[in-house]
């Protein structure tokens, strides 16, 4: 999906971990998303309904993205993937009024802002795309990463209990966190963020 948002993209921000750029994932990335996704904690993997350390699920992710149902950015650091945020909508299905985030960051890159970079761009995609309501999904122990997005104005909305089996065969309770998309424009209105980047 490069339509919603045409030309912000390519585009290099400063954060704290330096200057980073933030891109479309094309075909030409698999190489680097699979360097990435091999060195995540096996245990962060679990909130992706697909294992996307494998070849195949990445090669049926971008097939996803052709048919405009997924919108992937990736932030990059010299040539290596350091975080990679997902955006999934379905027009023909009975919610194509929302979104769902999925977002993570490489382990020794976390606690410098890429999380909230990269959320903040979806919700940009997803006013572009005209969504009204976004969800994440995360197993209830991955605390951080709940924390990052209340800080963001999400909030639990569903407990699915053991709703996730890990390769171990032990089942994790899954936490559904949602937020208003008109609700976010204003928040980032009011703190000038728009204007900032
Ligand atoms: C969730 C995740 C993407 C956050 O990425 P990150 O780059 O570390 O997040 P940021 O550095 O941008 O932090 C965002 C905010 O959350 C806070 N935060 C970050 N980690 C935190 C933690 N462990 N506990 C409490 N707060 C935390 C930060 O202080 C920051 O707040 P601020 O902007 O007001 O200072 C990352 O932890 C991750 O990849 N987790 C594993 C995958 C996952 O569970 N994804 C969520 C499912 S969609």
């Amino acid at each position: 999906m490069t339509g919603a948002d045409a030309g912000r993209y390519p585009r290099t921000v400063q954060c704290k971990a330096g200057d980073l750029q933030l891109r479309y994932m094309t075909a030409a990335d698999e190489t680097a998303v699979l360097a990435f996704a091999r060195a995540l904690p096996d245990h962060d993997l679990l909130f992706l309904p697909r294992d996307i350390a494998q070849p195949k699920v990445l090669a049926a992710w971008m097939a996803e993205i052709e048919r405009g149902a997924l919108t992937t950015v990736l932030a990059g650091d010299a040539g290596a993937v350091v975080g990679c945020a997902t955006l999934a909508s379905e027009k023909l299905s009975w919610s194509p009024h929302v979104g769902e985030i999925r977002v993570i960051v490489a382990a020794e890159m976390r606690g410098k802002g890429i999380g909230r970079l990269l959320i903040e761009e979806m919700f940009r995609i997803a006013l572009r795309l005209g969504l009204e309501k976004l969800v994440a999904q995360m197993t209830v122990d991955q605390r951080g990463a709940i924390a990052v997005f209340e800080s963001m104005g999400f909030r639990g909305e569903a407990l699915l209990r053991d709703h996730v089996k890990d390769h171990t065969g032990t089942k994790h309770d899954l936490v559904v966190l949602s937020h208003d998309v008109a609700r976010f424009q204003s928040t980032i209105e009011a703190y000038g963020l728009t204007k900032a980047r």
